[in-house]
């Protein structure tokens, strides 16, 4: 078969891991006679640079014209003082709320080469650890109203904000000042299909969901609670938690073998995902998938562009070709396939081939070239 992939490098490393990525697809159309066509597609700073804006239309009506989207990483310091809207992040965000991508699945698995590798206790541990964050994408206070205002004589130069002024004065808030202001609001759509996605999930792995929220403190987080719940009814051989997420951020670090699927809002999705990461020691060997209603999906490791490594080699392309593995099994379904890159990798780790993020002693170091060929070679 014949396949269109959209493939965004992006900033940093970015290249130089999606070129790995594009080594293990194309040795897979070889070996499974597919066809993998890319279309090299411009997104965050480097499409600033050229473009002078971090998401051209371009960019992202080719995304919808193909049957994935594979991205390396955005960002860098050099764009750090660039209005929101105008920062390399801005094309995530804006790539994901224009490809309707509303769920993200953050995989948190401990690869048993590197058990080693996680800053937390063997005991603590227990073994294996295999978690999948299921975070909401496009909501929350990530696409909420917000904005910056000032406040001169007690009125506030904007009326964006109307119920300001009287929360103002209910709180004694200084009549003279800026204010900026971000709004959490989920509609119960929202809540339905990301819960139901990660009872999907749930069912295919370890049938148990742990829902992430503050429903002590926020409406918003009462309404994810109750919807979660309703959505529940439909999976009786699943079974649900709910856990505060300050609480979720002690039981990850004291007992991170009793999570199956984490479901949560998008910004909480975001924190207790980079949590996640670092308790199996190796952000680099992280990929994810971005998911909408049908099978398109856009895939992409889980870590940053990490600028100050970029062209040296060092960078550790393994998040990168899984989250390629990712692709072939969500939005491919070529299961497959996916398993072979997986095998691949595994058989990499086995022979004791390390990049440096992961290097211990008495294994063989390699760069980011080298393992990206090696894996190639394993396919
Ligand atoms: C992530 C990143 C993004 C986010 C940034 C780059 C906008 O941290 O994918 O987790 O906050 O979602
Ligand atoms: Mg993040």
């Amino acid at each position: 078969m014949d396949y269109k992939i959209a493939v965004i490098k992006g900033d940093g490393i970015g290249p130089e891991i999606v070129d790995q990525a594009l080594k293990a697809l194309d040795r897979i159309g070889e070996k499974f006679g597919h066809k993998f066509n890319y279309e090299y597609l411009l997104a965050g700073g480097a499409a600033l640079d050229k473009h002078g804006e971090p998401l051209p239309k371009k960019t992202v009506k080719a995304c919808k014209e193909s049957d994935a989207v594979l991205l390396g990483a955005v960002g860098d310091p050099k764009w750090d003082k660039e209005p929101g809207s105008n920062r390399p992040e801005a094309a995530i965000l804006g790539l994901r709320e224009q490809l309707g991508l509303f769920a993200n699945l953050r995989p948190a698995m401990i690869f048993s080469e590197l058990a080693d590798a996680s800053p937390l206790k063997a005991e603590i541990l227990g073994g294996a650890l295999d978690i999948c964050i299921v975070r909401e994408l496009t909501g929350g206070i990530y696409f909420g109203p917000r904005g910056t205002d000032t406040i001169k004589n007690g009125k506030l130069a904007d009326l964006a904000l109307r119920n300001f002024p009287k929360f103002a004065k209910s709180q004694n808030i200084e009549p003279e000042g800026r204010i900026a202001y971000d709004v959490e609001i989920y509609h119960e759509y929202e809540i339905r299909r990301i819960a139901r996605l990660a009872f999907e999930m749930a069912m295919k792995r370890g049938k148990h969901v742990t829902s992430v929220d503050k429903a002590n403190v926020l409406d918003s987080s009462r309404l994810w609670r109750q919807v979660v719940t309703e959505v529940h009814e439909d999976y009786p051989d699943v079974s649900l938690d709910h856990l505060y997420v300050d609480n979720t951020t002690q039981q990850l670090i004291k007992n991170p073998g009793q999570f199956d699927v984490l479901v949560t809002s998008n910004m909480f999705g975001d924190i207790i995902s980079d949590e996640a990461s670092q308790i199996t020691g190796s952000i680099g060997m992280l990929p994810s998938a971005s998911l909408g209603e049908g099978s398109f999906g856009l895939y992409e490791p889980i870590h940053g562009s990490a600028p100050k490594y970029t062209g040296l080699d060092r960078a550790n392309p393994i998040a990168t070709i899984l989250s390629a593995a990712m692709l072939l099994r969500y939005s491919l379904d070529l299961g497959a396939e996916a398993d072979a890159i997986e095998k691949a990798v595994n058989d990499f780790l086995i022979r004791g081939y390390r990049t440096p993020d992961i290097l211990t002693e008495g294994k063989t170091p390699v760069g980011t070239q080298e393992t990206g060929d090696l894996i190639h070679s394993f396919i």
